[in-house]
């Protein structure tokens, strides 16, 4: 016999009952009016309903959940973001920049895909940034940012004050997959742009550049509060993994799920047909661009049925079965102060522009590039000319041209440029070889050269040592704390001395020195990027790696060994001898391996689900470079062997494979396509994802 309810148990059930029917209600008008931006109430009748909720909630503790919509800003402020690997890698998008490229690709794509019906989504690209957001059971349970594609940083509770984000789907209980992930772009609107700056201009604070960058700086926030005081909207553009069956077999299937379940999808998308109809579509953005309330900065256009885009597959980072129409980069005209030269870590001297500041492609601008002494010579640009600026998204603002008709009247105040006999930082002289366009300082003490030195030498694609920036580097340089690279790792013995250095606090100190001991077990080859070899980048940096597996065999290296290395030419062997035959250099290695930087263990993994295997990689591969995938074989414990022999433990064949695989054909060597290497992966509990993350 159960007992009789008490009346406080009969209140407890009554609230509660009241409380899921407020949450629904506000749900739905959440929905109204974020998502679909139709609201059916208006102000204070959703204000009123919330209040009650609030008051509820306070008084029976027990029912507060944390899909209630009163908890969208919860949880105190942290002090970093953890970080997230992503099931599967967040890529990017190829871009075409006129009809003729858009057409190239569609050709590409027919090839590929055998079939020339096609059919297409058109969106516009929004101009923020790429996220992932993960539901389980039908709640919201993570959100990531995208990072380098294959780790991110975990920022759902930033994500879940975005009120455009249902915390519960709409979905009767049992009818989604139990999770699956959708990704899509967070962006500030331009009235909230508007608004914001409007707040800062009162309080007397500087105000923001672009809603872009200012909508990446509020989702980055510590404390949850601030991003939930700045309003950012979102839609979703992908539909991400589904645990089990996909319920849906195209791209435009995936939008209109994903929108009958509340989330933001853009309602400005189309479906066309074929290419040309893409294309007009594609040009009607640049006048309308403008009407809408967030920044665009392209069309993405995709192929709209799912098994096609499978066959289309990924090259690189990118999709086959997707691509950006960029809009044209903004132009402005501005004037140009004068024609100053930098010095790069290679003591390379390069002109820039400094220019009376002019904002454009969202951004003010008073820097900008003039590539060389050739680009400037070539268009006649001076010093006081007006000058045509462009900018483009993240790329470095250039100076197109000089606007000649504005030169009337003006000539004798134009100074054309000449490069200096000497170095402007150090004063040594500058050299000039024959064959090159480039002019170089000859002083390798020049404090330009190492202070840019030192911030490549801890940049990501090398050492990665966070924290360590390009102020940074050039302060340690100023302050000589750093007369050479190896200096890098004496600076933790000097802590007192650096503490003395004005805004160089204790906790950021000791993160640094953190960062500066774990770049010791960096891989050769990101040590041989950091090393400024001339000529050496990533590509050719992991192709010494692999082929001498430590520094000791390639410092002995003679002239023809280099120069026999796959994917290595004759000027580059030369560089790199020279660089190694160079007794600074020689005695630069010497001090870095003396403070423990791993340099001479060979970079093959112990252990690895490869180890002991030779493997052959023939024909062109869908999801790496060749150089890619070798180096991958190698951090897993594989040997990467250039000839089929009976050694081999197998081949892996891409398309184009000839001679190899025969050859692996008459041996009676096991040869495996790329689905079969990645399965081989997987048997080990590799996947491709976490295999690249690791490389
Ligand atoms: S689709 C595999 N659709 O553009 C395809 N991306 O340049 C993944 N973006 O990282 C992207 N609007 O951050 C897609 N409607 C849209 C987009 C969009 C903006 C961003 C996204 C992506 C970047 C690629």
């Amino acid at each position: 016999m159960s007992p009789e309810p008490t009346a406080e148990m009969r209140e407890l059930e009554d609230a509660r009952t009241r409380v899921e029917e407020l949450r629904a209600e506000i749900r739905y008008h959440d929905h109204r009016y974020h998502v679909l931006q139709q609201p059916e109430i208006g102000d204070t009748q959703y204000d009123l309903m919330f209040r009650e909720l609030v008051d509820l909630e306070e008084r029976f503790p027990d029912l507060v959940s944390p899909d209630s919509p009163t908890q969208r800003v919860s949880g105190e402020a942290t002090v970093e973001f953890t970080g997230v690997q992503h099931r599967e890698p967040m890529l990017s998008l190829g871009n075409v920049f006129n009809a003729e490229e858009l057409a190239a690709w569609h050709t590409r794509a027919v090839r590929r895909g055998e079939r020339d019906d096609l059919g297409f989504v058109c969106e516009p690209k929004i101009d923020g940034l790429a996220i992932s957001l993960i539901y389980e059971d039908g709640r919201f349970v993570q959100g990531a940012t995208r990072g380098d594609g294959f780790r991110g940083e975990d920022i759902t509770v930033n994500l879940r004050t975005l009120r455009s984000i249902p915390l519960v789907l709409n979905a009767p209980a049992g009818t989604l997959p139990r999770a699956f992930e959708v990704r899509g772009e967070v962006y500030m609107s331009k009235a909230e742009f508007a608004r914001l700056n409007e707040e800062r201009r009162v309080a007397g604070e500087q105000l923001y550049m672009n809603p872009r960058n200012t909508a990446a700086g509020s989702l980055r926030q510590l404390d949850p509060r601030v991003t939930a005081s700045r309003r950012l909207d979102l839609f979703i553009y992908q539909l991400g993994w589904v645990e089990g069956n996909r319920p849906v077999d195209s791209h435009s299937g995936a939008m209109a799920w994903l929108a009958g379940l509340g989330l933001p999808t853009n309602p400005l998308t189309e479906s066309f047909a074929t290419i040309d109809e893409v294309a007009r579509f594609c040009e009607t953005w640049v006048e309308r661009r403008d009407a809408l309330d967030y920044g665009i900065d392209g069309v993405v256009i995709k192929v709209d049925d799912f098994a096609t885009q499978r066959v289309l597959g990924i090259v690189g980072r990118e999709p086959r079965w997707a691509i950006a129409w960029k809009f044209p980069a903004e132009q402005a005209v501005t004037r140009l102060r004068h024609i100053e030269v930098s010095v790069g870590r290679t003591g390379v001297l390069t002109p820039f522009a400094a220019l009376e500041p002019v904002f454009v492609g969202g951004a003010n601008v008073s820097l900008a590039t003039l590539h060389n002494a050739d680009h400037i010579r070539s268009l006649d640009i001076r010093g006081g000319d007006d000058v045509i600026v462009q900018r483009a998204g993240d790329v470095i603002p250039q100076v197109v041209a000089p606007v000649l008709s504005r030169r009337e009247g003006r000539e004798a105040e134009l100074v054309p440029f000449e490069m200096p006999a000497t170095c402007p930082v150090c004063g040594a002289d500058v050299s000039h070889g024959d064959d090159e366009a480039a002019y170089y300082c000859s002083n390798r003490r020049c404090p330009a050269q190492l202070s840019r030195g030192v911030e490549h030498y801890a940049s990501r694609g090398a050492l990665d040592i966070e924290g360590f920036g390009e102020k940074l580097a050039f302060q340690m340089v100023d302050l000589e704390f750093i007369q050479s690279l190896s200096d890098i790792y004496a600076l933790p013995d000097r802590r007192e001395e650096l503490l003395a250095i004005p805004r160089i606090g204790a906790k950021k100190l000791e993160a640094l020195f953190a960062n500066i001991e774990g770049s010791k077990q960096q891989p050769l080859s990101r040590l041989l990027v950091g090393l400024t070899i001339r000529h050496v980048g990533t590509e050719t940096a992991r192709a010494l790696a692999r082929h001498f597996g430590n520094m000791t065999a390639l410092q002995d290296a003679a002239l023809e060994e280099l120069q026999a290395v796959n994917d290595i030419g004759p000027i580059v062997a030369e560089s790199v001898f020279a660089f190694f035959r160079d007794e600074e250099n020689a005695a630069l290695i010497e001090r870095l391996r003396d403070h423990g930087v791993r340099i001479d263990e060979d970079t093959t993994a112990r252990g690895g689900p490869l180890e002991g295997l030779s493997i052959v990689v023939t024909g062109s591969l869908e999801r790496w470079s060749r150089n890619e995938v070798e180096e991958l074989i190698t951090t897993l414990g594989g040997k990467v062997s250039g000839a089929v022999s009976k050694k081999t433990s197998f081949v892996v064949a891409g398309e184009g494979g000839g001679s190899k695989r025969d050859k692996a054909e008459t041996l009676g060597v096991e040869i495996l396509d790329e689905a079969g290497f990645l399965d081989r992966l997987r048997e080990h509990g590799w996947s491709a994802e976490i295999a690249e993350s690791r490389t």
